[in-house]
C-alpha cells in the first residue's frame, strides 16, 4: 500500500505538469483540493518569477491559497471566458469522465470548468479507473434534502447526507448548501446517470464531469497525459 508522501509525490507530478500549460496573458481557473493546491503553490512561484496572468478561484480554500501566493485573481463576472481550469478529481475513467466534489467545492469547480476552452484534470493513477463507482456528490437546497434523496433511491442510489467534521451537523458549501453523497455502485453509464441527476429538481449541481479535455496522471516517476479524442 502506497504511503501519503508517495501519493504527494504523484499529485505534485501531475499539477507540475498540468501547470506547464499555462502561459503569459491566460485567465486561469484555479481548482480546489490537496492536488490543486500543489498547482496553486507552483502558479505562485512563476507569477513571482514574472509570469502574467490572472486566477478565478473554485472556492475559499482556493481564494486564499492563491491570495498567499500573491496570484492576482478575479471573479467569473468580470471574466466569464476562461483560458484554462486546473483541478483535481476523486475518480477518473478512460473516456475522461470524472467525478469531483470530495471537498464539496464541484458547483463552482463545474461552473468554471463549463466557462474554460481547455478543462484539465490532475490526479494520482490510483484514481484512474475502467469503470467509475466513486459516489456521487449532490450539491442541494437545504430545503430539498429530503426530496432529492427520495430521487437518488429511485435511481437506485443510496443517498448519504455529507456530516461536517469539525462542526455539529451537516457540511455546508460554500454557496449555503448541503452535499449528499449518492453511491450507485458500478456506474455502467455515467451520461445517462449525469442526465438523470440532472433533472433532479432541487439538485443544484452533481459532481459528474463530462467536459474534460485532458488528464495528467501522476506516477512514481512518470506523468502520463491522456487527452479527449473528438
Ligand atoms: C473538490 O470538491 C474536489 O472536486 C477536488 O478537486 C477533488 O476532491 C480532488 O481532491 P484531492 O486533490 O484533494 O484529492
Amino acid at each position: 500500500m502506497k504511503g501519503q508522501s508517495t501519493h504527494d509525490h504523484e499529485k505534485k507530478a501531475s499539477a507540475l505538469s498540468a501547470v506547464s500549460l499555462v502561459r503569459d496573458g491566460m485567465i486561469v481557473g484555479i481548482g480546489t483540493g490537496s492536488t490543486a493546491a500543489f498547482a496553486i503553490s507552483e502558479l505562485g512561484r512563476l507569477v513571482a518569477d514574472g509570469l502574467d496572468i490572472t486566477g478565478i478561484p473554485t472556492s475559499y480554500q482556493s481564494e486564499i491559497l492563491a491570495a498567499q501566493q500573491k496570484i492576482p485573481l478575479t471573479t467569473l463576472l468580470e471574466h466569464p471566458e476562461i483560458d484554462i481550469a486546473l483541478d483535481g478529481a476523486d475518480q477518473i475513467d478512460k473516456n475522461l469522465v470524472a467525478i469531483k466534489g470530495g471537498g464539496a467545492a464541484h458547483a463552482k469547480e463545474k461552473v468554471i470548468a463549463s466557462a474554460a476552452s481547455i478543462v484539465v484534470l490532475m490526479v494520482g493513477e490510483a484514481k484512474v479507473v475502467p469503470l467509475l463507482d466513486h459516489a456521487v456528490p449532490i450539491e442541494v437546497l437545504p430545503y430539498a434534502v429530503t426530496l432529492v434523496e427520495r430521487e437518488v433511491r429511485a435511481l437506485g442510489g443510496v443517498p448519504n447526507l455529507r456530516m461536517a467534521v469539525h462542526k455539529d451537523g451537516p457540511v455546508v458549501t460554500d454557496n449555503g448548501n448541503f452535499v449528499i453523497d449518492s453511491d450507485f455502485g458500478t456506474i455502467d453509464d455515467p451520461r445517462r446517470l449525469n442526465d438523470e441527476i440532472d433533472a433532479i429538481v432541487g439538485a443544484v449541481e452533481h459532481g459528474i464531469f463530462l467536459n474534460v479535455d485532458e488528464v495528467h496522471i501522476g506516477g512514481t516517476d512518470w506523468v502520463r497525459v491522456l487527452t479527449r479524442r473528438e
